[in-house]
């Protein structure tokens, strides 16, 4: 698969600052106590390639001009959402993994009880930060705006939760293929499309064409991501992914390339990029520079 051009490469590294320091902005105006604060910088600022926010960026440049504020608010918030479900999902009782990020996890470095707190205001922060007025130079979004967003978020959010949950029940067995879709779509696409349909509603009006696409373009690209993740717990190793590989056939998860082979699941993936793509092509590609080099991106990634 063809790698990114140096100038795509930087492009996504430049959102990559953007968030950096606009999470880091955000954790700063909240006051919490040690050793809860630590385990919250922990679980947030080290590290991560933070895709959901730059879909958002990217999503927001289908149109200039728009309130970038509410959009920076809304990337902070879905990779809040994120970082929270990353230290629970390692917890002992869940994935029990030692390493995130090329770093100890939540857990590892501040204990259970903490990591697990950690992961919960997390979740009541994104929505927070939602409602402020962080960022905001100008005048407010309007409300029905920040409604949207949270709806989207919440939504989502209890998706990822739910698709926790049957993740865990399909492990040791043999789920069919309608069954696995439906584990990835609501523990991982979920998610990543939220993070681009909260810029959607934040650019578009409701009755905009461009909703329907981008949420087509959400399902594909958020479904691909987890067969990905399936794939690279394979295909990579631990030093490049920043957390243990190989650790779903250890632990007998139901995954694209159990269930399919890995060479179907490498096709699968493929397929769904495609897709993907194709909803793109409702924009102009100027427009949609951004989110195009998102998806070269996620198709050669390998972490
Ligand atoms: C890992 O997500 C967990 C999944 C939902 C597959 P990422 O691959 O986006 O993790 P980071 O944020 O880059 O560490
Ligand atoms: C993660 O799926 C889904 C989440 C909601 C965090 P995985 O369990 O496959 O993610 P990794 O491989 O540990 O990052
Ligand atoms: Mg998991
Ligand atoms: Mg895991
Ligand atoms: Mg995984």
């Amino acid at each position: 698969m063809s790698s990114l051009t140096d100038v795509q490469a930087h492009a996504l590294t430049e959102a990559q600052q953007r968030i950096s320091q606009d999470l880091l902005t955000a954790l700063d105006a909240f006051y919490i106590p040690e050793p809860l604060k630590g385990a919250v910088y922990h679980a947030v600022m080290l590290g991560g390639k933070r895709v959901r926010p730059a879909l958002s960026y990217a999503a927001a440049a289908l149109k200039p001009n728009t309130n970038y504020a509410a959009v920076r608010r809304a990337a902070v918030a879905v990779e809040f959402i994120h970082c929270y479900s990353l230290a629970h999902d390692d917890l002992p009782c869940m994935d029990n993994d030692l390493l995130r990020r090329g770093q100890p996890t939540c857990h590892a470095a501040f204990g259970e009880d903490t990591a697990l707190l950690a992961g919960d205001i997390l979740q009541s922060m994104a929505f927070e930060i939602l409602g402020s007025r962080l960022f905001d130079q100008g005048p407010a979004v309007d409300s029905s705006i920040v409604l949207k967003q949270m709806q989207i978020l919440a939504t989502a959010s209890s998706k990822m939760v739910n698709g926790q949950v049957l993740d865990i029940q399909a492990e040791g067995k043999h789920v069919d293929q309608e069954a696995l879709e439906n584990i990835h779509r609501n523990k991982t696409g979920a998610l990543i499309s939220a993070a681009i349909m909260m810029a959607a509603v934040t650019i578009f009006d409701g009755t905009d064409a461009a909703i329907p696409k981008l949420r087509e373009f959400g399902l594909a690209i958020g479904l691909a991501f987890q067969v990905q993740d399936d794939i690279l717990d394979i295909i990579s190793d631990t030093a490049m992914l920043g957390k243990t590989a190989g650790k779903d056939q250890q632990a007998d998860k139901s995954t694209y390339p159990a269930l399919m082979g890995l060479e179907n699941a490498q096709a699968y993936a493929k397929e769904l990029h495609d897709q993907a793509l194709n909803a793109l092509s409702y924009f102009e590609a100027e427009q949609a520079a951004e989110l195009l080099n998102i998806v070269q991106f996620l198709l050669s990634r390998k972490s």
